[in-house]
């Protein structure tokens, strides 16, 4: 296995390995390592199939359940199916919104997620280039970028996410499928409090912890102050250097770190461009600081 890294603020290539088999413990160990370091591990030319593709991501702790989870490969309800195709029984097969703004999977909620891994099945090329990418912000450079003041204002602060914030932004959106939130969803994924400054599982470095689609404010502050510090955070992530896009290929296995980075999918492809990704959110059950260290 070897670790090719793109050189940018993000992202590396991992190449010479074939997700089909299982992997040791020691190259679990340097994908962790990676995964910390790098922020978005991309296995290409990967030929799994769902079993696999599951097993692969289990190896790096629990895999979530999505709460709004209607699409899901058949026996496999934690693989969800991301698409805009629509099948023969003229049914959608896949959730054709999943992302679309910038985010952080699963802040939402108590227990949050190490990574989310993505299975490209099949990618809209338009003019023999892809679309569709998806794009990353890295918060272990945005954390060590603020300004020392706000850093102390920030350290051992919370503030609130909320998954119905996100929801009903991409619901309002012309043309959504989504239905309002049940109040059973709700009560599944009430807001909850995060550290809006936390040190990170594997890599033992402060990122920062907020996000556009989730965060609403900042505990106990008062609401404009709120107001004026997330706008601040909100801006100061879209920096440029922050930046990596990801253009997917066929086959390309893509694990992005959700505790130190920020994320956004592209949508800038049309219905008749097919879309295909199968979805793994894997939570972080395991001790990765051992793991790693
Ligand atoms: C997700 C997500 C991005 C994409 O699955 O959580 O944000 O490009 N997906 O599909
Ligand atoms: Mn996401």
């Amino acid at each position: 296995m070897k670790v090719i890294p793109t050189g940018q603020t993000l992202g590396a290539s991992i190449e010479a390995v074939d997700l089909a088999h299982p992997l040791s413990a020691s190259d679990i160990r340097t994908l962790l390592c990676a995964l910390g370091q790098y922020g978005v591990l991309c296995f290409p030319k990967q030929t799994i199939d769902t079993a696999a593709f599951a097993a692969f991501a289990r190896r790096f702790g629990e895999l979530e359940v999505n709460v709004a989870n209607q699409f899901h490969e058949p026996g496999f309800p934690e693989i969800m199916i991301l698409s805009n195709q629509i099948g023969s029984d003229g049914k959608p097969v896949g959730l054709n919104d999943a992302g679309q703004g910038w985010h952080t999977d699963m802040s939402y909620s108590r227990d949050i997620a190490l990574a989310n891994v993505l299975h490209a099945l099949a990618v809209p090329v338009r003019n023999r280039k892809s679309v569709g990418e998806t794009q990353f912000r890295n918060m272990h450079a945005a954390y060590d970028e603020l300004p020392e003041t706000l850093k102390q204002t920030l350290e051992g602060n919370t503030a609130t996410h909320d998954f119905e914030k996100f929801w009903e932004v991409m619901r309002c959106r012309p043309g959504s499928r989504r239905a309002k939130l049940t109040e059973e969803q709700k009560r599944r994924k009430p807001p909850v409090s995060q550290p809006l400054v936390r040190v990170h599982p594997l890599t033992g470095r402060k990122v920062l912890y907020a996000n556009p689609g989730y965060t609403m404010w900042i505990d106990g502050m008062d609401r404009h102050e709120s107001d004026t510090i997330l706008d601040y955070l909100f801006r100061h992530q879209e920096r440029a250097d922050f930046l990596y896009a990801h253009r997917w290929s066929v086959g390309d296995v893509l694990m992005w770190d959700n505790i130190g980075t920020v994320h956004n999918a592209v949508a800038d492809y049309m219905p008749d461009e097919p879309r295909y990704m199968r979805r793994a959110q894997v939570m972080a059950t395991l001790d990765y600081p051992s793991l790693v260290a």
